[in-house]
């Protein structure tokens, strides 16, 4: 069933009309004036691929191997913080669609459900991403935490040194838990199938500062993480240890030295840094830097199959896809999530017959 969603795009629209102002503006908006997010788009649309032509392309796969584990779609989901907000549930929905898909389900530090029923909702296709904050007191119990739950990849975001400032989340007031003022009374009766949805399943909050005997401090700063901090987790983590937010390839090159096992290039959906470069255009130099080999994975701006293809173009091994699923689920709940996904399923297998190629790491598709 479409549920109406035949593009990113319609998902979107769905999303803004359902969801209260303030809630479609936390999750669509991005850092200052915005121009990162059209920088972005700007960047995808100004790659072209190439279609190539009598190459039988009749069996064509999506599946990828990411740390030895065998995807059945090119793209995962991304760690995002709050997506009860997006529906009640949403967390879990995305969990069995990892668990459906055996790709990656990105668990954020603020997430609105607890690490431990998400990675069994996901049968274990779940990785726990984290942020280093204050003393590494409360972050490395978090770590120990992760560990006993059962997750074996541990994501460091390290592009959130300081919360971006992002004024169309600012100017609705948007805090966490809500202060429901006259502005919010006003936003949330005007969108009365969300509010009440809201009203029966409890206001989503973030589930896993809650710790039996440890009282986290959620108000810690984020800034004092450095190569220090990192070599400590690297030490404490037996895991895969995966860096998120990467633009530059010295840090790139320090990363794979320091025993990283796989960099994820991003601008954090553009919410952080507002001149930050298009990741886009940030993969090819990673990838020539740290070499063909090492796994290099990438989120940001992608909306559709052709964007998919497109990364792994610039030498992405694996893509994550963001804020567009949530305005699936906001747009028609698990089925409009599972209508999203299979559009974009779809859509990259179709772009991958168009342009010759059987599977997205063809190296066809790096030729342009
Ligand atoms: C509402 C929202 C919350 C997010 N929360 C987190 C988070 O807690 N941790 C994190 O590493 N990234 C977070 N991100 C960034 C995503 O992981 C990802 O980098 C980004 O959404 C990709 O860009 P896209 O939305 O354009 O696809 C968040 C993004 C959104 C939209």
């Amino acid at each position: 069933m479409s549920r109406g969603i035949h593009s990113s795009d319609d998902a979107r629209r769905l999303a803004r009309r359902r969801l209260p102002w303030m809630v479609f503006d936390y999750i669509d908006g991005a850092a200052g004036c915005e121009t990162g997010t059209v920088r972005t788009r700007a960047a995808f649309d100004a790659l072209t691929l190439r279609p190539r032509i009598l190459r039988d392309v009749s069996d064509r796969s999506l599946g990828v191997s990411i740390f030895g584990q065998q995807t059945r779609a090119p793209f995962g989901i991304s760690p995002m913080g709050m997506c009860n907000l997006s529906g009640p549930a949403a967390d879990m929905m995305l969990a069995r669609l990892a668990a459906r898909e055996q790709v990656p389900l990105g668990v954020s530090t603020v997430a609105s459900t607890a690490m431990e029923p998400l990675i069994e909702a996901a049968e274990g296709h779940a990785w726990f991403q984290l942020y280093f904050s204050g003393d590494g007191t409360g972050t490395f119990k978090l770590v120990d935490r992760a560990r006993v739950a059962g997750y074996d990849t541990l994501v460091l975001t390290v592009d959130v040194p300081e919360l971006g400032r992002r004024p169309r989340e600012l100017r609705h007031g948007f805090t966490m838990p809500f202060r429901i003022g006259p502005r919010q009374f006003l936003d949330f009766a005007l969108h009365p199938r969300w509010s009440l949805a809201m009203l029966f399943k409890g206001r989503p909050e973030p589930a896993n500062f809650r710790m039996p005997g440890y009282d986290f401090d959620r108000t810690e700063s984020r800034a004092k993480a450095d190569w220090t901090m990192l070599s400590k987790l690297r030490d404490r983590w037996p895991g895969k240890l995966v860096v998120k937010g990467v633009l530059y390839r010295e840090d790139a090159v320090a990363l794979k030295e320091a025993g990283v096992d796989a960099i994820q290039v991003s601008s954090h959906g553009a919410r952080q840094l507002e001149s930050a470069p298009a990741p886009i255009c940030a993969l090819r130099e990673i990838q020539s830097a740290v070499g063909a080999d090492y796994p290099l994975f990438y989120d940001t701006g992608l909306r559709s199959g052709e964007d998919v293809v497109k990364a792994y173009g610039q030498g992405a091994h694996f893509t994550f896809l963001g804020r567009i699923l949530q305005f699936a689920i906001a747009a028609g709940g698990e089925e409009g999530l599972q209508a999203l996904w299979d559009v974009l399923r779809a859509e990259t297998s179709i772009t991958l017959a168009l342009i010759g190629a059987t599977s997205p790491r063809d190296p066809l598709i790096a030729e342009g």
